[in-house]
């Protein structure tokens, strides 16, 4: 009943680094990122080209996309807010744009500062120049599962912002429970409706690891025909517009139970373990995956 391959989009070095209050030097990023490169991933999500005065630890886009080393059957994709943002991302040469918003009007608007609304239009520009230049378009959506500011989601909202940046064009719609509230039964909900609309293999899922369910509910994922899954080295990670997000799933913890599993991913679990270290090194505290304290401890 579980698929024999998935793939696994490492968002470590956008989603990860976003929230951390250590700035990486564009140096150490580039290193990483080369580090990811070469375990196996065939999707880096590296950085993003948003407002820098909103996010600072990822101000350093154009350099860190143009700095690494493109390992070919890689794509490297980034956040792309606006029309500022897919300037620099071409100018980075960047694989694939990927745009977000939210299904819950609040955090749309803390996190991006505009209403739902106003998004659309926004988002739709962006997708249309990004095919138009040749590269792919990823979409998100959070607070798939919850919102910090609105609690509950009604489902047809999700629907909505998803129908919506389909016939935008996007490739993959991403789906997030970006405060990590999601509980399996839910995600079985959830996915059920969704499914009926949308095939399984235009759908990934993104959980954050907030109260422990990341891997339960990428298990019931898993059961309902997903096969792509986010996921970040070490678990680090977090929307630093939504209050209480803690870390994406751990790459490693993902990787150890799928291949457990018999569930092939083409990604070397050494690699990612090491890439962990690296950062855990640079970041100077003990980050957050289970496998990887459990193998850095023997
Ligand atoms: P704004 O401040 O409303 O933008 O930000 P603005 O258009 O009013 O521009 C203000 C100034 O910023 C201008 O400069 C612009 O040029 C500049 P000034 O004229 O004042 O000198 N500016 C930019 N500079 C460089 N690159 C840009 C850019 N845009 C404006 N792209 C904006 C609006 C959307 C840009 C802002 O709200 C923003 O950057 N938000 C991003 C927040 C963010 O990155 N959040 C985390 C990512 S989402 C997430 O983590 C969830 C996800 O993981 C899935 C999940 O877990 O659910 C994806
Ligand atoms: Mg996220």
């Amino acid at each position: 009943k579980w698929p024999a391959n998935i793939t696994i989009k490492e968002v470590g070095p956008r989603d990860g680094l976003q929230n951390e209050k250590v700035f990486i030097s564009t140096e150490d990023k580039i290193a990483w990122i080369n580090q990811l490169s070469s375990s196996g991933l065939n999707h880096i999500e590296i950085t993003s080209f948003v407002n820098p005065k909103w996010i600072p630890a990822l101000s350093d886009a154009v350099a860190v996309s143009t700095g690494i080393t493109r390992q070919p059957g890689v794509t490297y994709t980034a956040l792309v807010p606006n029309e500022r943002g897919l300037a620099r991302a071409f100018e980075a040469n960047i694989d694939e744009a990927a745009v977000f918003m939210s299904a819950s009007e609040t955090h749309n608007l803390k996190n991006i500062n505009k209403s739902i609304r106003d998004t659309f239009p926004v988002l739709s520009d962006l997708v249309q120049k990004t095919l138009a230049a040749g590269k792919s378009s990823r979409g998100y959506v959070s607070t798939v599962f919850g919102c910090p500011y609105e609690g509950n989601v009604d489902i047809d909202a999700v629907i909505r912002v998803s129908e919506t940046l389909f016939e935008m064009g996007i490739g993959e719609l991403s789906l997030g429970d970006t405060i990590g509230v999601a509980t399996p039964k839910q995600v079985q909900e959830v996915l059920q409706v969704l499914l009926k609309r949308f095939p399984a293999e235009k759908l990934a899922m993104h959980f954050h690891d907030t109260r422990g369910t990341a891997l339960a509910n990428i298990l019931a994922s898993l059961e309902m025909g997903i096969t792509t899954f986010d996921s970040s080295v070490g678990g680090l990670g977090g929307c630093p517009y939504a209050p209480g997000a803690a870390g994406n799933v751990a790459t490693d913890d993902l990787l150890y139970m799928v291949h457990g599993m018999g569930i092939h991913t083409g990604v070397d679990q050494e690699k990612i373990l090491a890439a962990s270290r690296y950062i855990q090194g640079k970041i100077g505290k003990a980050l957050p995956s289970k496998s990887f304290q459990a193998a850095s401890s023997q």
